[in-house]
């Protein structure tokens, strides 16, 4: 019998139909300060027969991408709607006509890791090799969307997007390259700047981090392997020991020579909660895996903490300290101040997640989710835990402001978290600032969101 596919199963299961809804039933009281969308992305095969999923068994990180979105106005949830992105096979797939667009080498792809806003745009993002695909408000793929030409790779999933100067950063990478590109938009949504680093190995560099005068790369020992697909792991990405583990800092308008590294510990990081610089140094609060990282198992060998690295660039010195024992993914802070100092920031609890934790029938082991949202007061050196209860699993949550001057931590977390009574999802919206409180509102959606990656409060502007 084939080995069941963690996957496609669970939590994880895709959802087969786009559905749109109106005038959504809300328990709660939706803010009326709050009008905007909440959209969020995340794979979702087409199912079994899917050719790209079939590839490597098929990945978590291998889905089509599916952006589902709830639409706030006036107190009230207006909608609801789920949409693939249209890469060229999503399109035939569906029998529809592909929209078209730019395609970086032949990687053509259904963005599947991010949705983001700018300049006027809503972008779909993945990393390692495709352009992002533009949607419409409504969800519909425009198409493929290269920057008004002046991208000359492919784009990333992760950017960084300084409020001040409107600047878009982005870390680019892809398998042919020996290389990492550092990508700046300005406010107009134009790429005005590119920077190619060297780097041996081929590392993936999923996430990275800005403050107001570096851009801090993260050089880790997850690199391109074309041995690993043919001995039959998932990812052509593997752990690579011979790899010296650093971490860079670029300055923001420098040029590629001008990247500074230092050593660190062997261990991965996927993502960056936000930087900043502190007099001389720059300090990255992170969610790090220690010890060797398995990224086709999603499995590492050391535990998994929030943790605080103040690096001194005068003395090559990396502090690193732990914020947060607690096993905790996607974090996030108030999108305004990202490359700011910041005090607050949300994250998930998790545990692992890999096939020992899943029965062959699809069911997670009690400890597969720990179904809750933290929130960091890491001024205080306190944290809070929203539990949502078994089987109500929980991604990310990202920060909605009471208003656009409203001060830090002044608004709502907003998370689709699965409800099991309905077998259904929820968008919930919890206070910031009265975390573990009930949930101010819970809008019931129609269907199941499948876990996924990443996403962002859209307020009307
Ligand atoms: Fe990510």
């Amino acid at each position: 019998m084939a080995e069941q596919n963690p996957f496609l199963s669970g939590p994880y299961a895709p959802v087969e139909q786009e559905i749109t809804a109106f005038d959504l039933p809300v328990t709660g009281t939706l803010p009326r300060e709050l009008s905007g969308c909440y959209l969020r992305n995340g794979p979702n095969p087409m199912g079994l027969e899917d050719p790209g999923y079939r590839w490597g068994e098929g990945h978590w990180f291998l889905g089509a991408g599916m952006v589902h979105g709830v639409r706030l106005r006036d107190g009230r949830a207006e909608w609801y709607r789920n949409r693939w992105v249209r890469s060229r096979r999503v399109a035939a797939a569906l029998n529809e006509k592909w929209p078209g667009g730019p395609v970086h080498d032949d990687a053509d792809f259904a963005a599947n890791t991010h949705i983001i806003r700018h300049a006027g745009r809503l972008l779909a993002t993945v990393e390692a090799g495709p352009l992002p695909y533009q949607l419409t408000d409504e969800l519909e793929t425009v198409g493929a969307f290269d920057f008004g030409g002046k991208l000359p790779g492919g784009y990333a999933a992760h950017t960084k997007l300084d409020r001040r100067t409107g600047e878009l950063h982005a870390i680019a990478y892809y398998w042919p390259w020996d290389y990492v590109q550092h990508v700046v938009a300005d406010a107009g949504g134009q790429v005005i700047r590119t920077a190619n680093i060297d780097v041996p190995d081929g590392p993936m560099m999923h996430d990275f981090a800005l403050t107001d005068r570096y851009v801090v790369l993260f050089d880790l020992p997850v690199t391109f392997s074309m041995d690993a697909v043919s001995a039959g792991r998932k990812l052509p990405y593997t752990w690579n020991p011979a790899h010296q583990p650093r971490v860079g800092l670029l300055p923001r308008a420098g040029g590629p020579d001008s990247v500074r590294w230092f050593e660190v510990e062997p261990c991965w990081v996927f993502h960056t909660l936000n930087a900043y610089d502190d007099g001389d140094r720059v300090v990255v609060d992170l969610v790090r895996y220690a010890g060797p990282y398995d990224v086709s198992a999603l499995e590492g060998k050391g535990p998994l903490t929030l943790d605080r690295w103040s690096i001194d660039p005068e003395s090559g010195a990396v502090r690193q300290q732990s914020l947060d024992d607690r096993a905790q993914e996607f974090p996030r802070v108030d999108d305004r101040i990202v490359s700011q100092p910041h005090r607050y920031g949300y994250s998930a609890a998790i545990s692992v997640v890999s096939r020992d934790t899943v029965s062959l029938n699809g069911d997670f082991a009690d400890g597969a989710f720990a179904n809750a949202l933290l929130k960091h007061d890491l001024t205080a050196g306190t944290a809070e835990a929203h539990e949502f209860g078994r089987d109500a699993t929980a991604g990310e949550a990202v920060f909605a402001p009471a208003s656009a001057t409203a001060g830090e931590d002044d608004g709502y977390v907003l998370a689709f978290i699965h409800n099991p009574e309905r077998g259904a999802a929820d968008l919930v919206l919890l206070a910031a600032q009265d975390f573990t409180a009930e949930p101010v509102a819970r809008v019931h959606l129609p269907a199941r969101i499948p876990l996924g990656f990443h996403g962002s409060w859209l307020p009307d502007q």
